[in-house]
Order: C-alpha cells, then sequence, then structure tokens
C-alpha cells in the first residue's frame, strides 16, 4: 500500500536573478513499513522537500499525495487537522515545551486534538523510548538524546501514517546519535511504521533499506538494499 507519493514537486524561491530552483520536479513514492533515507549534501533540497511533504509549506508546482489525500487540495483547517493526526514530525532542535513534562510533552498532539490519551499506550511509548524513569521530568532535566526520543514519542502517539524526521541526530554527539538511529530501526522493524529521514550523513543513511540520493533539488538515484 502506497503511503506518499510526490509528482514532479518543485520549489522556487525568490524571482527573477535572484531565483532558486530549490526543489525540481522531484517524484517518488513510499510503500507502507519503509524505511526511507534521502541523502544529500548541504543546499540540496532536502529540508524543502520534507516541508513541502510536511504541508508546512506549498510548492511551486507538484503534488503530494499522502494515504491517497492530495494534501495541498485541503482546506487550511483540513490540512492542520491530518498533519496533526497523519504525519509526525521530528526536526534536530526538539522543540519540546519546557513547561510540561515528559508524558505531557508526549501527548500534546491528543490533547491539542481534544483526545482522551490511552494510558496503556502512553505507558507502552515510554518504554520503547527508555523514559519510564523520566515520565516526569521537564526537558530541562534530560539529556540531548533523551529530548529527541520525547520528541519522537510525541510523534508517534497519534499513530501517524507517516514519520518524517529531518536531521534527527544533527544536534547529538556519536553516541546518542546511534541510540537514536537504532529506535527508528526497530520502530520501523518492530511495528512497521513507515519512516522517511533525511541527512547529509552516509554513515546515517546507511541504517535504511532504501536511500534516495538527492543533488541540486533533483532524484540523481534511488537504490534498495
Ligand atoms: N526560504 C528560502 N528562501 C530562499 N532560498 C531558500 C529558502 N529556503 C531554502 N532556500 C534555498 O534552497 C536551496 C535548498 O535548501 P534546503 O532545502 O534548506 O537544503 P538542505 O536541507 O538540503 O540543506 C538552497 O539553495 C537554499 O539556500
Ligand atoms: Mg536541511
Amino acid at each position: 500500500m502506497e503511503v506518499l507519493r510526490t509528482e514532479e514537486l518543485t520549489k522556487e524561491y525568490g524571482y527573477g536573478e535572484n531565483k532558486v530552483i530549490a526543489l525540481n520536479r522531484v517524484s517518488f513514492s513510499v510503500e507502507k513499513g519503509e524505511f526511507v533515507t534521502i541523502l544529500g549534501p548541504s543546499g540540496s533540497g532536502k529540508s524543502t522537500l520534507l516541508h513541502l511533504i510536511g504541508g508546512v509549506d506549498k510548492p511551486t508546482q507538484g503534488q503530494v499525495f499522502i494515504g491517497g489525500h492530495s494534501i495541498y487540495k485541503m482546506k487550511n483547517h483540513d490540512l492542520t487537522i491530518f498533519r496533526r493526526r497523519e504525519i509526525g514530525q521530528i526536526y534536530q532542535f526538539y522543540n519540546l515545551i519546557p513547561v510540561l513534562d515528559v508524558k505531557e510533552n508526549i501527548s500534546l498532539p491528543l490533547l491539542l486534538d481534544h483526545k482522551k490519551v490511552d494510558r496503556g499506550r502512553l505507558q507502552e511509548l515510554l518504554e520503547i523510548l527508555g523514559l519510564e524513569e523520566r515520565a516526569d521530568h521537564l526537558p530541562n532535566e534530560l539529556s540531548g538524546g533523551q529530548q529527541q526520543r520525547v520528541a519522537i514519542g510525541r510523534a508517534l502517539i497519534s499513530q501517524p501514517k507517516l514519520i518524517l524526521a529531518d536531521e534527527p541526530t544533527g544536534n547529538l554527539d556519536q553516541k546518542n546519535s546511534l541510540e537514536i538511529i537504532k529506535l527508528f530501526r526497530e520502530l520501523n522493524e518492530a511495528y512497521g511504521q513507515t519512516i522517511l529521514l533525511i541527512t547529509h550523513d552516509k554513515k546515517i543513511a546507511n541504517n535504511s533499506k532504501r536511500i534516495i540520493y538527492i543533488e541540486d533539488g533533483r532524484i540523481i538515484k534511488d537504490i534498495k538494499r
């Protein structure tokens, strides 16, 4: 089953002499249960691509389908709800709410959606993330790796169709980076979570079974291993 498809996705910034073509007719699709890495150097268009797929920004041309829904055809309000429920986003910086503790930060998408938090599900997530002992702690009482695990929990709580991660280990040391990548692999292998991760780091990319190489806003290779 197809979870994601982009069709001729193009993004231009600026006008005239200042025009930058950040993405140039990018088309690919991702099946349910895949763990795909987009690998490319700085400035190749990776973050632009993820913002478009996450519905944070709109393309100059082209379309994105998630679970068969064309996301730019949705009304703003509907897209906000769709994103909260179906797309889990993880960034280099954790963007946790400082006054909320670990379990509250993880539960936030459900609370914003006026949904009840399933205690069993929350407990299971805390265990997977290795955060049971930290459930009542505030973000500033956690290490960087732990804070990123909270952000991953927050992305997972709604059981989204797709996880999008933009350089999720970019702010971590090697040991914590490896732990976070191992966690992504576990989520993918044990729970069949579909993941699209972007990085400039080949070592990180080598943890996934499919690598899409991007350069100057274009896909240059798409390799399944
Ligand atoms: N808001 C913006 N305005 C103008 N140019 C931008 C903007 N965002 C990104 N770009 C340009 O688009 C290109 C791709 O950027 P980006 O998607 O951030 O690449 P990456 O994440 O691979 O480093 C770069 O040349 C960058 O300078
Ligand atoms: Mg980037």
